[in-house]
């Protein structure tokens, strides 16, 4: 028996893929290396000291899904794979509902062909759109989302709650992530944006590592402690640990559950930079620039429900999280390329 992981070699796939072969799972992995590298996948197998069956897959290739469906004894699927710049969705829409969306329906299909009906989906907590109030919690209505990027999450939220009404041998596991940041402690794997990044942390340390020039701070006249925007950012291993936990429950439940991944805490931008300055003994040049468009406020999680039904919570702070950035920057400067 394995878990097929899609997009096993993006920056969540890949620590995921560690925490999983760590728990004791036997994996199968596929990637179509849209955004991500042959060397990623490489520096997995290395840290989680176990091989494991790769194939360069795309997920709206219902064929290929097939063939690695015959060859595996797949008893659920960890589905990453999307494509998810936020900018990017808004000018090229087909993409990304092809991609999100399309592949999703595709994978699931295959899925419910082959007898595989258990899914852990990425979703984001964009779906809960500029108008809940934080602390966001799974029972609150979603939608109201404002890019395209956001809608096919919030669409394939739907599409599994409709599949597992329809039948109730599925069981869907929605996590809603937060905003993850950091690296694997060993600084050999991390996030590895092409281009600029659009992310406060990738941004952050590109900055302290004197790739670019300086943070701008998109607005400081929010409502919140001291103007500029709130996240719950979470580490990208406590994530990766929660899908672990999502798998177990997933294999011991049917039905559809939306739920929560961040630490349930806010610290704003320069509650980030700050710490990211003092943890490292680095200068992060700012100024303060016009609010980013589309952006709210304040977004953290009400983390509850994942501690009830998963037994899981986050238990890394933003100081390991600035530190193992840090630590895959600083040692990465070029990425994967170097
Ligand atoms: P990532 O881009 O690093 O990883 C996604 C991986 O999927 C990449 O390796 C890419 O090559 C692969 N991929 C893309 N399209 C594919 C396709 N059609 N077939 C096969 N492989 C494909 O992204 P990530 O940050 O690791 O995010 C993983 C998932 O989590 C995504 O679905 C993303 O939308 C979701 N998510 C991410 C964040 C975040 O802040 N990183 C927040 C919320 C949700
Ligand atoms: N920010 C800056 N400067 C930058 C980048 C970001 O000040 O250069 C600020 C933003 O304005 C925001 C905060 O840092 O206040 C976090 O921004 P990110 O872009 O890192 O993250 P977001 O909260 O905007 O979005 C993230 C993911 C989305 C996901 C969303 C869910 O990138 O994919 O969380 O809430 F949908």
């Amino acid at each position: 028996m394995a878990i097929l992981i899609t997009g096993g070699c993006g920056y969540i796939g890949s620590h995921t893929c560690i925490e999983m072969i760590k728990a004791g799972y036997d994996i199968v992995v596929i990637d179509n290396y849209y955004n991500s590298k042959p060397e990623a996948l490489k520096r997995t197998r290395e840290l989680a000291g176990k091989d494991f069956p790769f194939y360069e897959c795309d997920i709206r290739d219902a064929e290929g899904l097939k063939k690695i469906f015959a060859a595996h004894n797949i008893e659920a699927v960890i589905h990453f794979a999307g494509l998810k710049a936020v900018g990017e969705s808004v000018s090229k829409p087909l993409e990304y509902f092809d991609n999100n969306v399309g592949g999703t329906v595709t994978l699931c299909e295959v899925m419910r062909d082959c007898g595989c009906k258990r899914m852990i989906f990425s979703s984001s907590a964009t779906v809960y759109g500029m108008k809940n109030p934080s602390p966001l919690n799974e029972t609150m209505e979603i939608g109201g989302v404002t890019n395209p990027y956001g809608r096919t999450k919030w669409m394939v939220e739907q599409v599994l709650d409709d599949l597992c009404y329809s039948d109730p041998e599925w069981s869907a596991v929605k996590l809603r992530y937060f905003n993850p940041i950091g690296a694997h402690e060993s600084g050999r794997i991390g996030e590895d944006p092409n281009g600029i990044p659009n992310n406060l942390m990738p941004y952050v340390s590109q900055v302290a590592v004197g790739k670019l020039q300086q943070l701008a701070v998109f607005g400081d006249d929010y409502d919140t402690h001291d103007g500029t925007g709130v996240r719950d950012f979470i580490h990208v291993v406590d994530l990766a640990r929660g899908h672990v936990k999502a798998v177990a429950y997933a294999l011991a439940h049917t039905g559809c559950e939306a739920i929560n991944l961040g630490t349930g805490h806010g610290y704003s931008v320069l509650d980030l930079v700050k710490a990211f300055e003092k943890v490292n003994g680095v200068k992060v040049p700012y100024r303060i620039a016009p609010r980013r468009e589309g952006d709210i406020a304040v977004c953290y999680s009400d983390p509850s429900k994942a501690a009830k039904l998963l037994g899981w919570e986050a238990e890394l702070g933003l100081e390991d999280m600035c530190r193992d950035s840090w630590r895959w920057q600083s040692g990465n400067p070029k990425g994967y390329d170097a």
